[in-house]
């Protein structure tokens, strides 16, 4: 199964102002078709001085503008047509004199021309600014940044680090995969604007000693992308993982923990300021009764330690029974009888949704197929890549909030 591209049919012009993250852009630009948008470059006079319209061109497969007297547009009018296909406008990298342009309105070269001409209400403007720590930090450009934050342009960093001037701090433009993802979430519906989601991931690790333990398999995926998903979708998220190596989705907040015990402590008080709960960890359903602070060693006799096992809190239920639950939604990851199983967890567990899979058919895969079990049936979600699926449970879970009395 390839994994959904993320841009197909969007439409994006990109335009560059003068600044040395230029070289970022035109990995922006290649990424941007890459995830299957059709991307416009239009460069202000400043940045073709540090990157070639040549460049450019190559990059994104049409030819760049640069000018307002750009012939080639029958009418004339490059500032009003590049805009009405567009799906965004991203200025990529945008100068302090740029954004104190746009936050004025000035529009004396085609690159601000569009900005202003566009058409507000259906293109969103997207500005990752590019500058030096100090003129980032100035009251001028403060200023400014909230002026078109307040005219309703989405400001994409700036990062922290090390600078091409020599100095480190605020002002580095974000690097162009993360631009890219910034693109794709700007693109989503926002169902869940204003709620707050948990979401549980990974598996736990039950520890015997200092260098055993018990674990289950998950490698995270579809909690990351569960958490990716909703924080597209508007949402304020907050992920509690066990031990993976995943990236953290953008603007995220993430706590690690390792043991069942542990993600248990940690879910359970902050459970009641969310609006959703969704466990998507594979918990260790025991743990050793006793944990030995030495390493257990072969004592000579060939016979194995015996470990005696304890039950582990079971932190859905835990949180479904709350005085004031937030929507709650299982995962069920069975073996076989998918259906059934995954009822009786839902009633089991006292919960609204349970979303089954086949497990040892998806440990770590990029895809899966899920079958959605509620009071008032099933609803099967074909195979796809897990960020499709996760989209699309965001969807029934935003509908089903949507329906709360
Ligand atoms: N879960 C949990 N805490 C536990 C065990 C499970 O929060 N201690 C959650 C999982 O995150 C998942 C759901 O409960 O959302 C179902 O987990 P699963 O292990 O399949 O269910 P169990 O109750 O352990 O049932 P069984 O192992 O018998 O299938």
């Amino acid at each position: 199964m390839t994994t959904a591209l993320q841009l197909d049919n969007r439409h994006i012009v990109l335009g560059l102002t003068g600044g040395v993250a230029c070289y970022k852009a035109a990995v922006l630009a290649r990424a941007l078709v890459k995830s299957g948008a059709t991307v416009q470059v239009v460069m202000t006079e400043a940045a073709e001085r540090f990157v070639t319209a040549v460049t450019m061109q190559a990059l994104s497969g049409r030819p760049v503008y640069t000018s307002q007297w750009d012939a080639r547009e029958a009418n004339n009018m490059a500032h009003i047509n590049l805009t009405r296909a567009a799906d965004a406008l991203v200025i990529a990298p945008a100068s302090a004199d740029f954004i104190a342009k746009l936050a004025n309105g000035l529009s004396d070269e085609l690159l601000s021309l569009l900005c202003l001409a566009r058409p507000i209400g259906r293109c969103p403007l997207l500005v990752a600014p590019a500058m030096n720590r100090e003129m980032w930090l100035h009251p001028a450009t403060q200023r400014n940044i909230a002026r078109i934050r307040a005219d309703g342009a989405q400001v994409l960093g700036p990062a922290d680090g090390d600078q091409a001037c020599g100095e480190s701090g605020d002002g580095r433009m974000l690097e162009a995969s993360e631009l890219c993802d910034e693109v794709v979430a700007a693109l989503q519906p926002k169902p869940l604007r204003g709620r707050r989601v948990l979401v549980t991931a990974g598996p736990t690790f039950e520890a015997i000693d200092p260098v055993r333990g018990i674990t289950n398999l998950s490698s995270g995926k579809m909690g990351f992308a569960l958490a990716r998903a909703a924080q597209e979708a508007g949402a304020e998220v907050t992920l509690v993982v066990g031990p993976v190596s995943l990236p953290t989705p953008r603007h995220v907040r993430r706590v690690d923990v390792a043991s069942a015990r542990q993600m248990h402590d940690v879910v359970l008080p902050l459970a009641a300021a969310h609006d959703v709960f969704v466990a998507t960890a594979a918990v260790a359903d025991w743990r050793p009764a006793s944990y030995a602070q030495r390493k257990i060693k072969k004592d000579g006799s060939h016979s194995a330690p015996a470990i005696e096992l304890a039950e582990n809190p079971d932190i859905l239920a835990a949180v479904a029974r709350l005085p004031k639950p937030p929507f709650c939604v299982g995962f069920a990851a069975e073996t076989d009888d998918l259906a059934r199983n995954a009822r009786a967890k839902l009633e089991r567990k006292n919960v609204p949704l349970i979303v089954g899979n086949i497990g040892p058919a998806t440990f770590g895969r990029d895809d899966n197929a899920l079958l959605l079990v509620d009071a008032r049936g099933e609803r099967q979600v074909p195979a796809a890549d897990k960020l499709t699926l996760a989209r699309e449970l965001v969807r029934e879970i935003a509908a089903r909030l949507e329906a709360q009395p």
